[in-house]
């Protein structure tokens, strides 16, 4: 019965036109966190926040896909799924440390009670830390459960979550994401020896309270340089910044291990787009830092009915390489998108027009003086040094958004039927978003005093075991 009905949600999401080509989705109803990225045997595992039947939030799970080339996909059955009464009302966001050849996973099990009347942020949920060690990537054991609420330092609400864990030297910690008592958000690390035993290190926090609630912390070292990539929850919009219900960005952080003592420098948006949130960071086969994020986001006042009717909401970001400049973290698609490219159509003509669905457009813009693209009503302009990604019906609700740059010189563009993304002075700013134009070719124009090329892209083959 379950099958049967599978099986009919499968052919209804799988002939919507607005599934995407590139992007790893779920196969049905509802995707959110990339968890649990980690490399095994060569192979890239990419696991995310799952609910197979509802295509709007349900009990979570962790779905599976791995892949060795980023191109060529294979989709597995569920890897986690609520089982202990420590992870009752789901398996959240984690992480996975691979150690002398085995995998150890890292995730929030989420407790919600029911019995009374809760404000769950200072009672009524357990958010507890569990561990799983698999060999393969598929197969565990038993949950080991290592922290608790009572285990979190005093001052901690019940909203503390996605641990992250990473080796310094030859000592692992722990990051959470967490909302203090009194409305602070902040992270809390916790540390090891030898992976069973963890003991509490100590806070991040800034100096002035930078929202109530941070989530999906990931403290990562890119070319010596340490960043705090997090989620703040309850940041007010200036102006242009901060422009969606929550954030996603980090702090450049100078941190000593051995001091317990850091200095954080100033929030950075790390995407300017609509749809973006929950970020994970890992090296992949290939040695790099790669970045994956959730191409969308929570409460947000613009939708994606159009794709809720048809069963399923939501996909995975493209993997981003992550490089610096200073202290500012630079993001650019991962090469291997280039093996999708097609046919190539290059132009120096002030204005081109063509028609595409699922392309890649690369333009380098030699006097930014009359810049526009036009994708049906989507527009990305530049003016007075401001770039925005504007749009009207397709936005379903999203509207305009924007920032500032010393300069336009470079456009990487990449659209998926349903999907944009941005980025901007080889990945100085990147813009993630979804929209729904109501063709399936789309029209796209050009005016630009420089150069564009523009590939039609294939798609990814993913091969379900
Ligand atoms: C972020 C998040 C995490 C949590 C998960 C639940 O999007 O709220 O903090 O672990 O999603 O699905």
């Amino acid at each position: 019965m379950l099958r049967e009905k599978y099986i009919e949600l499968i052919n209804k999401v799988n002939s919507d036109p607005y599934r995407l080509h590139f992007h790893l989705m779920a196969p049905t109803g509802w995707l959110n966190d990339p968890n649990g990225l980690c490399v095994i045997k060569g192979v890239n595992h990419i696991y995310f926040q799952y609910t197979p039947f509802s295509a709007t939030w349900g009990l979570k799970s962790w779905g599976h896909y791995s892949t060795e080339n980023w191109i060529d996909y294979t989709e597995h059955p569920i890897f986690l799924r609520p089982s202990v009464a420590e992870d009752i009302d789901g398996v959240y966001s984690g992480s996975a440390l691979v150690e002398n050849n085995k995998i150890h996973y890292y995730y929030t099990g989420n407790v919600k009670y029911t019995d009374k009347k809760y404000d769950y942020i200072l009672n009524g949920r357990e958010q507890n830390v569990i561990e799983v060690i698999s060999e393969d990537g598929f197969n565990y054991e038993k949950k080991n459960i290592l922290l608790k609420n009572s285990d979190y330092p005093q001052n901690m609400s019940t909203h503390v979550r996605d641990p992250k864990v990473f080796k310094v030297e030859d000592e692992y910690f722990m990051i959470l994401g967490a909302r203090t008592k009194e409305d602070i958000g902040c992270a809390i690390l916790y540390k090891s020896l030898d992976l069973k035993k963890w003991e509490y290190f100590f806070e991040i926090h800034s100096e002035k309270k930078y929202g109530y609630m941070w989530e999906c912390c990931d403290l990562i070292k890119i070319e010596d340089k340490w960043f705090l990539i997090c989620c703040p929850q309850g940041v007010e919009q200036e102006g242009i910044n901060f422009a969606n219900i929550y954030q996603i960005g980090y702090f450049p952080i100078d941190i000593n291990f051995k001091e317990k003592t850091y200095s954080l420098g100033e929030f950075v948006e790390l995407d300017r787009g609509f749809d973006i949130y929950a970020p994970q960071t890992f090296i992949d086969n290939k040695g790099r830092n790669v970045l994956i994020a959730w191409m969308g986001i929570p409460d947000a006042t613009y939708t994606n009915n159009k794709t809720i009717k048809n069963g399923w909401q939501h996909a995975l970001s493209m993997p981003r390489t992550l490089k610096r400049k200073g202290n500012k973290i630079l993001q650019e698609p991962l090469v291997e998108f280039e093996n999708l490219r097609k046919n190539k159509i290059s132009s120096t003509d002030n204005h081109i027009n063509f028609l595409a669905s699922t392309f890649e457009m690369i333009i380098d813009i030699d006097n930014s003086e009359n810049f526009l693209v036009k994708m049906e009503d989507v527009k990305l302009s530049y003016d007075n040094n401001i770039f925005s990604l504007e749009m009207q019906e397709s936005g379903e609700g999203r509207n305009k958004r924007s920032v500032y740059l010393e300069e336009l010189k470079k456009l990487h563009i990449f659209v998926d039927t349903s999907s944009i993304e941005i980025f901007i002075n080889d990945g100085e700013e990147v813009f993630t978003s979804r929209f729904y134009p109501n063709k399936t070719k789309i029209n796209i124009e050009v005016f630009n005093h420089g150069s564009c090329s523009y590939y039609d892209l294939d798609e990814f083959k993913i091969d379900v075991e």
